[in-house]
């Protein structure tokens, strides 16, 4: 009797460690992964050793000692040799030839993590955390917990080089803590370049030591909460209570604590246009003088009216035609070129509404003198001028799409977010090129149906960002550097709302620009993502559940308003009520499109999974739906 039940436990045991094997959650999803039986115990000491003359050793311990003590209360031990539990090797061959790869084998003998540079020892160890219980991820001591590897083989390498998340600290100022918090994040998912849009109209949110009314006027504005582009004007007068900005120690601070996870930091000044902080600061460099420029606090003065046109009602753009203007740039790209060792500077260039240079006479005197026949014209002869700039600090100009507009300015990269066109008529042109199309890439829009989302605009649903290549069709893939996922705040207030957007949107571009695009898939991309959020919840870190709820297409039957539904996520069932009730599991449950019955004037709906509520309840009001039907 006693052996059975010996023998039940160990074959749980089995079970147990087998199931853990059998589904590892990784993301993004390894180039070649091979699990065996079995699992490598830890104990509450755990040895390690390095390579001689690592660099970044002392950090790489730092990272072990403090991800092991915290949930696990493991004491990380160095040791000398190649007898450590947790092996640390680098090597040199021919055959891998990319510095971000790494291997890592986990059996009986314990763990050996070997790569060619200290980047792929970092992104091993990001593995290493995924193959580890969620409680792994916990802040505080997790008890009885069985701390296990699966035996495993991987081979692992990234699929481009330049794999970005933007953070815009211009809308919302976030605090140096909050991006080191997103830099974390974001190193955990094996992204390596932070793009930060420091100035927009909303804010100027870097230190420029020769101008320091850029940050004294522009980096604060008047405090204000609600529907974003609906908030009433700033007077004046009112205290400017709301803002930020990053001294140019915060930013060396914060460009040490990106490099140390492998991140560079990419800087953009947006000019000509989103720049009324600036002429906040030095109003004389609109081509509207006496314009009374303040700081937007978020009342609408651009508008969109469809078919991609737009217009400001404030002449928000820097004066191409206004010496000044360079001079300043100069003194700005200065500092900046100084503070940031990457590459690049990103000058923005999107948006810039042309009208206001159309009325300009110091424009018409511009165009005659350089021959320039258009407003396109003006703006490229803007743009060239500063990558000329941008070129005598030693350093390149990147852009978005609009830089390509009258002329592409010589060995400028261009950030491509008008869906893709832009970026692969640039690589054609043998321009860099960095892919962030709005179609898959930008995680500030809808992820769920707008009656039952936070404020925003636009839709990419998780398996649309999934969908995501980083090297499109027709691009020409030596000049793709890479893909990024952009993360705009206008609408967001708070941390909590951020990661909401974010997540799980960014797994999906983590996985698209990482993983060979043979290795998705969006079953088990779904499947991993769910345990995803259960470290997600041991972090304490916020995402959204919006892939759960269903997908609506609204249309007139007869007289009346139809709706259908799917989901993109699979096995869900979706329950529907007419009568103002939340529908549990036992209401209608939905197959075939329905019809709003007469006198219902809301439909509520609710996904289930296995007899349980998953995602939203959404609520969703006849008179919004009927608004979807096109006449
Ligand atoms: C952009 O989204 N305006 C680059």
């Amino acid at each position: 009797m006693v052996k059975a039940w010996l023998f039940g436990c160990l074959l749980l045991v089995g079970i147990g460690s087998f199931a853990q094997v059998a589904e590892p959650a990784l993301i993004p999803v390894p180039v070649e992964v091979k699990y065996m039986p079995g699992s490598y115990r830890l104990g509450k000491e755990l040895t390690v050793s390095f390579p001689s003359g690592l660099e970044n050793k002392a950090f790489l311990l730092e990272h072990l000692r403090s991800k092991f003590s915290t949930a696990a209360g493991i004491e990380v031990k160095e040791v000398a040799g190649g007898n450590a539990q947790l092996s640390l090797s680098t090597f040199v061959t021919d055959t891998i030839q990319n510095f971000e790869s790494y291997q890592l084998q986990i059996n009986q003998q314990g763990v050996k993590l070997s790569a060619p540079s200290s980047a792929g020892l970092f992104y091993g160890l990001q593995t290493l955390w995924q193959l580890l219980p969620p409680a792994i991820e916990s802040k505080s001591k997790a008890e009885g917990v069985n701390w296990s590897l699966p035996y495993c083989s991987i081979k692992d390498a990234p699929r481009v080089g330049w794999r970005g998340l933007m953070l815009d600290v211009a809308r919302h100022f976030f605090t140096k803590q909050q991006v080191k918090d997103f830099i974390d994040h974001m190193a955990a998912y094996k992204y390596n370049r932070l793009h930060l849009h420091l100035t927009d109209d909303q804010g100027w949110r870097l230190e420029i030591k020769a101008l320091p009314k850029l940050t004294e006027v522009g980096a604060f504005r008047g405090e204000r909460t609600g529907r974003w582009g609906e908030f009433g004007k700033q007077d004046p007068k009112e205290p400017k209570t709301y803002g930020g900005y990053y001294t140019q120690e915060d930013i060396k601070e914060l460009l040490a604590y990106a490099a140390q996870r492998h991140i560079a930091i990419l800087p953009e000044i947006d000019i000509p246009g989103h720049s009324m902080a600036f002429l906040a600061a030095y109003p004389d460099l609109s081509c509207t003088p006496g314009t009374p420029y303040q700081v937007n606090g978020g009342d609408r003065f651009m508008h969109w009216p469809g078919g991609g046109k737009f217009y400001g009602d404030i002449d928000n753009n820097l004066c191409p035609a206004n010496e000044r203007v360079y001079g300043l740039l100069d003194t700005i790209f200065t500092e900046v070129a100084a503070l940031f060792p990457i590459e690049y500077i990103h000058m923005g260039g999107d948006e810039a509404y042309k009208g206001w240079w159309e009325k300009s006479a110091a424009i018409k005197d511009l165009m005659k003198r350089e021959k320039l026949k258009d407003m396109h014209e003006v703006q490229s002869y803007f743009v060239k001028r500063v990558g000329k700039i941008i070129a005598s600090k030693g350093k390149r100009m990147m852009g978005w799409d609009e830089i390509m507009e009258g002329g592409l300015a010589p060995g400028a990269a261009v950030m491509s977010w008008q869906g893709e066109k832009g970026g692969i008529a640039a690589s054609k042109m043998k321009h860099p090129v960095v892919m962030s199309p709005n179609t898959y890439t930008y995680v500030d829009l809808y992820q769920g149906d707008p009656l039952s989302e936070p404020p925003t605009y636009g839709m990419v649903r998780l398996k649309k960002s999934y969908e995501f290549n980083p090297v499109p069709e027709g691009a020409d893939p030596a000049y793709v550097l890479g893909g990024q996922a952009n993360l705009w705040s206008e609408r967001l207030h708070t941390v909590r709302h951020a990661e909401y957007m974010l997540w799980p949107r960014a797994f999906a571009v983590a996985e698209s620009v990482w993983s060979p695009q043979s290795k998705k898939d969006w079953n088990s991309f779904v499947n991993r993502i769910e345990q995803h959020f259960t470290r997600f919840d041991q972090a304490g870190i916020n995402y959204s559940t919006s892939m759960y709820d269903p997908m609506l297409t609204v249309r007139l039957k007869d007289t009346s308003v139809e709706v259908s539904m799917q989901t993109e996520v699979p096995n869900l069932s979706i329950h529907y009520s007419f009568d103002e009730f939340p529908p549990d599991n036992f209401y209608p449950l939905y197959k075939d499109p329905i019809v709003f019955p007469a006198g219902a004037s809301t439909l509520r709906v609710q996904t289930y999974r296995n007899g349980k509520p998953i995602g939203k309840l959404m609520i969703l009001p006849l008179a919004d739906l009927r608004k979807r039907i096109r006449k």
